[in-house]
């Protein structure tokens, strides 16, 4: 298994080029599922989760190459509609093929992904607007069996909570449905937007994208033809970024990237009193005169991401006063906060809110990275931290993050990969 020896406290100095976005990048991918040709997708991420899902397709007898950050993928002749829980197991993003599977098949079977070091994560909602669309679905032997073998109808779905994943599935399986459906309070990502962007353009007649009513008008099982595009700049690893320049008083560039879509992030750092220089394509971080406390709540987008919740959890430890940051996603997602602890943090968790008092002075220890995001945050604190520290567990990292070391070695930061 690989660590990350990481020897602080290091100053951070250089340009960054940010990737394609992960999250952007897996609902792309599976959206490939209700293409008539070979789908070309450029600026892919590579991360261990994009090679997950093209796996998963593989299992199902589509064909792909892949090279770099470009994949051209063909799922013209599918022999298999079950995504089996040897791939399902590994990432909970495969449920993303549930809805085009069915919407073009009539039938499919997906494993229940299963638990989450972040919380539950249950797939129900992503359930009931399929069978509100006309699956019939059934739990069986760990597998969610649906049936459509008319092909879906259009609805009307009111999600009863913003989900990401849900919204995509359901916009997915609604491309093929027959007739309109709508959906309300669907989530508003950045990611989202494109997924209903690429299918517009592939003549789908998708309106209200990036608001939380959508409407999409599905071709009845006509499949579609699939323009080349390229995916969106990652928010989150541009976050991840900005806090490790922030935390290390650095001054950093990011480039390509997209400040619209970094809005709530942007704003909390400069509440922090972090000095930004923010262009159409480019944000220059630098360093803060007095690193300010700050009051964070994870909400969905366009509020505070969840997925940048641990970064800034770093980041606080390292300001003036008191800062609170509540989570109001996932129910688990603060197993950092004991790794942080061993750096020497002060931090109270109580419920789903943490209270973290800085500045901590941190020295390196062992600490193991418990989920992806958690992963960055450790990266970060064991830059600042005073000696050696070693993150375990960096599979984690390894999922969503490309070149991470890389890129932190252009902007000055060692970390050395080895193996246990
Ligand atoms: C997406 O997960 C992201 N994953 C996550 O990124 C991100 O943290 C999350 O959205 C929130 O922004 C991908 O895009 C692949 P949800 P998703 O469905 O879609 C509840 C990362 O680090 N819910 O929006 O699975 C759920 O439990 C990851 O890159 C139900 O109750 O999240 C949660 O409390 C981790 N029933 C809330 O909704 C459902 O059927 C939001 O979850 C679905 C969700």
């Amino acid at each position: 298994m690989d660590y990350f020896k990481i020897n602080g406290p290091m100053t951070l100095r250089g340009e960054v080029a940010v990737s394609g976005a992960k999250n952007a990048a897996l609902p792309l991918i599976a959206m490939t599922l209700l293409a008539k040709n070979p789908v070309e997708i450029s600026n892919l991420p590579e991360v261990v989760d994009i090679r997950t899902l093209l796996k998963l397709l593989h299992s199902l007898g589509a064909t792909f190459t892949l090279e770099g950050n470009r994949a051209v993928i063909d799922t013209c002749c599918l022999t298999d509609t079950k995504a089996t829980y040897d791939i399902v197991k590994t990432m909970r993003a495969s449920i993303l093929v549930l809805g085009p599977l069915l919407t073009r098949f009539g039938h499919c079977e997906v494993s229940l992904p299963g638990g989450c070091a972040i919380g539950q994560r249950p797939i129900d909602l992503h359930l009931k607007a399929l069978e509100q669309m006309g699956a019939d679905i059934t739990i069986q032997a760990g597998y969610v069996r649906a049936q459509a073998p008319e092909g879906l109808k259009g609805a009307h779905i009111i999600f009863d909570k913003i989900t990401v994943t849900g919204t995509a599935n359901i916009v997915m399986a609604a491309a093929l449905a027959k007739g309109k459906t709508t959906i309300t309070n669907a989530a508003r990502e950045p990611e989202v937007a494109q997924l209903c962007e690429v299918l517009r353009e592939s003549g789908v007649s998708v309106e209200g994208i990036g608001t939380s009513e959508l409407v999409i008008y599905g071709t009845d099982r006509r499949l579609i033809e699939i323009a080349p595009f390229s995916v969106i700049p990652d928010r989150i690893e541009a976050g991840t970024y900005l806090c490790a320049a922030a935390i290390a008083r650095g001054s950093v560039t990011l480039t390509q990237v997209r400040p619209e879509h970094l809005e709530a992030v942007l704003g909390k750092l400069e509440e922090m009193g972090v000095p930004l220089q923010v262009e159409k394509d480019r944000i220059a971080v630098h360093p803060a005169a007095v690193l300010k406390p700050v009051d964070i709540t994870t909400q969905e987008y366009p509020a505070f991401p969840t997925d940048m919740q641990a970064q800034f959890l770093a980041l606080c430890t390292q300001a003036e006063g008191t800062s609170t940051i509540e989570e109001r996603l996932f129910e688990n997602r603060f197993m950092h906060v004991s790794e942080l602890q061993r750096l020497g943090a002060d931090i109270t968790l109580k419920g789903n809110v943490a209270t973290v008092k800085g500045p901590s002075k941190l020295y390196g220890a062992d600490v193991m990275a418990t989920d992806l995001r958690a992963s960055s945050a450790l990266v970060l604190a064991a830059i600042v931290a005073e000696g050696e520290t070693d993150v375990h567990r960096i599979y984690h990292l390894d999922r969503g993050y490309e070149k991470l070391e890389e890129k932190f070695g252009k902007i000055g930061a060692k970390i050395e990969r080895l193996s246990e």
